[in-house]
């Protein structure tokens, strides 16, 4: 395996290389990582306003990846991406779980159905292709037992969750009756540069950040007790690129987080004391929210470090650190 996860062939020429939702958050990361290794790289997404899609979270790649504004739910469209590429990095998805209770219909369409226009593409048109896609630990629910390895029954607390199921379980799906090369890295809550933060619709931890650099407090639902794992983005892209470079990884699901239990008190204390400033506040869970909690959840991890060789590597201060120092240079790009 190289630098990368994935070699450059002796050519030269990188492996041609798609990532979907490749302007969002986890995409723009991993398209940044392709093309500094000399990969051939096209980004997919139709920058949805209420995903984060963002232009400037490629601005300093720019002219070194090709860029494609299209819908994943757009057949046409993706038989023509998919033909002729080594590996699809499949990130295309609805990521709220508010807004998927509010417009099911519109996160079936992407989290489930485009799931299937993107499989049966490559299974037409290009079926040697090796394919990693975006699941999630929502798919899990509330855990039974923690922390939650991948024979944890899945059992989803809400529609984005099941679509994501749905997502997945077709990608494994493919690989048991095709033979296609995919595999599916389930993400614990994903944070760093390029996330979401005018709202919390990808992750609580993007709003937390931007009240704080805003000065307002942090706003914690419940008792803040509540304990999570979180990922850095350059550990998931890592992840990602570890799974590519592997024969190991064909029809497999693996669990990527830190594995490290913080309480969300904890984790906006570490903000705070970052940030040198700034206060949190408990408030009652709204009832939307509360029907859909899952209480506590932290990730195991085992099965991808022994399989695959990877673990994460960042400290959660040093990526909190990271991700605040990036927000107060380049907040205004994210603001509105
Ligand atoms: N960020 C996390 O904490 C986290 C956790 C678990 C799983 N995931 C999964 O990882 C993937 C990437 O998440 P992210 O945090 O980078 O989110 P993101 O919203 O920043 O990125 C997703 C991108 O997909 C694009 N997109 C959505 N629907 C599309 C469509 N139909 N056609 C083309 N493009 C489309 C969006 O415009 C967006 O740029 C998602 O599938 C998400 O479910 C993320």
């Amino acid at each position: 395996m190289g630098a990368t996860g994935i070699d450059v062939p002796p050519s030269g020429d990188g492996l041609k290389v798609l990532v979907t939702g490749g302007l969002g958050f986890i995409g723009s990361h991993l398209a940044r990582r392709l093309a500094g290794h000399g990969h051939d790289v096209t980004l997919v997404d139709n920058l949805m306003p209420e995903h984060g899609g963002n232009l400037f979270n490629v601005a300093r790649i720019d002219g070194r990846v090709q860029i494609n504004i299209s819908d994943m739910r757009d057949a046409s469209a993706m038989r023509h991406l998919v033909k002729g590429r080594d590996v699809i990095f499949n990130l295309a998805g609805q990521s709220s779980h508010i807004d998927s209770i509010r417009n099911p219909y519109a996160d079936a369409d992407i989290n489930s159905r485009a799931q299937i226009t993107l499989l049966e593409s490559c299974r037409r048109y290009n079926p040697g292709v090796k394919v990693l896609y975006a699941s999630t630990r929502q798919i899990y629910g509330k855990p039974d037992y923690l922390p939650v390895d991948e024979k944890h029954p899945l059992r989803p607390v809400d529609i984005n969750g099941i679509n994501k199921m749905a997502g997945e379980m077709y990608h494994t799906l493919y690989h048991q009756i095709y033979g296609m090369d995919t595999c599916s890295l389930r993400l614990t809550n994903t944070y760093g540069p390029h996330m979401r933060v005018k709202d919390s619709r990808q992750n609580f931890l993007g709003i937390w950040i931007k009240r704080i650099l805003d000065g307002q407090p942090i706003e914690i639902f419940g008792s803040g007790t509540q304990v999570r794992d979180f990922s850095y983005v350059d550990d998931v892209v890592d992840a990602f690129l570890a799974c590519a470079g592997s024969d190991r990884a064909a029809g497999e699901v693996f669990n990527v987080g830190s594995g490290e239990a913080v309480s969300l008190v904890d984790v906006a204390r570490l903000l705070i004391e970052i940030n040198r400033g700034g206060e949190y506040r408990l408030i009652p869970f709204p009832p939307e929210r509360k029907v859909i909690d899952i209480g506590d959840y932290y990730t195991d991890y085992g099965k991808i470090r022994d399989m695959i060789g990877w673990q994460p590597g960042t400290a959660l201060r040093d990526g909190l650190e990271r991700t605040l120092g990036f927000y107060r240079t380049y907040g205004k790009h994210y603001w509105e």
